[in-house]
């Protein structure tokens, strides 16, 4: 199965990052799987360069952290591989205005934003590139991705009606449970690294005690009945669906099980810092080795050049170019 997905270098990554992604992709990572740190997106950011650059090494190290292994799949920065942009353009004389101004991540981001760049609004077709780029057939990526990914298809299909067969039309994977890790004072709304309550969002490299602090805050309701459902439990079911990415069970079994809030914190908590102090000790290790972590990742970049310019060279042939 080709496989391709990315993350912004935007800072420390969240829970929702690695349920909703890193680790679905260390659980389907083979020779056909391409992981990229997307410093280009990063661009959007108001981000210094400084910032950008250590982001993207921390991120570099926290793929490998999580388990991802270069010797088994391919792992490399955006920007080292020109096609992503090259191939951007040709998207972008697809995609229509109607449509990238419909995405529902523009229109939130630029309400946010006196004057904002046309990067924003772009920023769904240079995705629709890094993912067509490798003839990908799937795309593990949280929930909130779902219409980026719609968007990829539509311009897929419409490239292909219109300049012949070129592209493989690929599909959004999410996980089956915490596609959507809601942030644990506001269960509404998605835990996030732009809008984040400090006691609402885990951080992957937060210490044991934040951890424990942040779960036993988490907001709750008063009825006292551990169950899941979203509709009227919302704080509980998020607890309960992290509870079962992290034990690899069901929601519904695991709320059978409890029948006070405070337990089912208590036990939440020490089941997460079991599972992410091996990550942060090894994170804490690797990033020690940044020019090591760059190898890696210019060994990537050689390895997707290769397969990424066969497609660039394909669609632009087919255009015409
Ligand atoms: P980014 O960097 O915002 O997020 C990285 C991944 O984390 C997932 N995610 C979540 N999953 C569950 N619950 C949450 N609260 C949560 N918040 C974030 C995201 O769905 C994502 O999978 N546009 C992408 C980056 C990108 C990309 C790509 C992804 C660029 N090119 C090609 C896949 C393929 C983004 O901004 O993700």
């Amino acid at each position: 199965m080709k496989i391709l997905s990315g993350m912004q270098p935007s800072g420390t990554l969240h829970l929702g990052n690695y349920l909703g992604a890193l680790r679905q992709w260390v659980e389907v990572q083979s020779a056909d799987a391409h992981y990229c740190v997307v410093d280009l997106h990063a661009l959007t950011l108001q981000i210094s360069p400084e910032m950008l650059r250590k982001n993207t090494t921390d991120l570099l190290a926290t793929y490998l952290a999580a388990g991802l292994d270069p010797e088994v799949c391919t792992i490399f920065i955006q920007s080292q591989v020109p096609y992503h942009a090259q191939l951007n353009w040709l998207l972008e004389c697809v995609a229509t205005y109607g449509e990238l101004s419909r995405m529902v991540a523009f229109k939130e981001k630029s309400a946010r934003q006196e004057g904002y760049r046309v990067g924003l609004l772009t920023y769904p077709v240079l995705m629709a590139a890094d993912i067509l780029l490798y003839d990908t057939e799937e795309v593990p990526v949280g929930d909130d991705q779902r219409q980026h990914l719609e968007l990829t298809r539509d311009i897929a299909e419409r490239f292909n009606n219109r300049f012949g067969d070129t592209f493989t039309v690929p599909l959004g994977v999410q996980p089956k449970v915490s596609a959507r890790v809601m942030d644990l004072q506001e269960p509404t709304r998605k835990m996030s690294k732009s809008i984040s309550s400090p006691l609402g969002t885990i951080y992957l490299f937060d210490s044991p005690s934040d951890i424990k602090r942040k779960i036993s805050k988490a907001v709750t309701d008063t009825d006292g009945d551990v169950r899941y459902d979203w509709e009227t439990k919302p704080g509980i079911s998020n607890l309960l669906e992290i509870y079962a990415s992290f034990a690899k069970e069901t929601p519904d079994a695991i709320a059978s099980r409890y029948t006070r809030y405070g337990d089912l914190k208590t036990d939440l908590a020490n089941l997460m810092v079991e599972n992410l102090s091996p990550l942060r000790e090894s994170y804490d290790r690797l990033i020690q080795s940044p020019a090591e972590l760059h190898a890696v990742a210019e060994r990537g970049a050689e390895k997707a050049r290769e397969q990424a310019g066969a497609v660039y060279r394909r669609a632009a042939q087919a255009m015409g170019l």
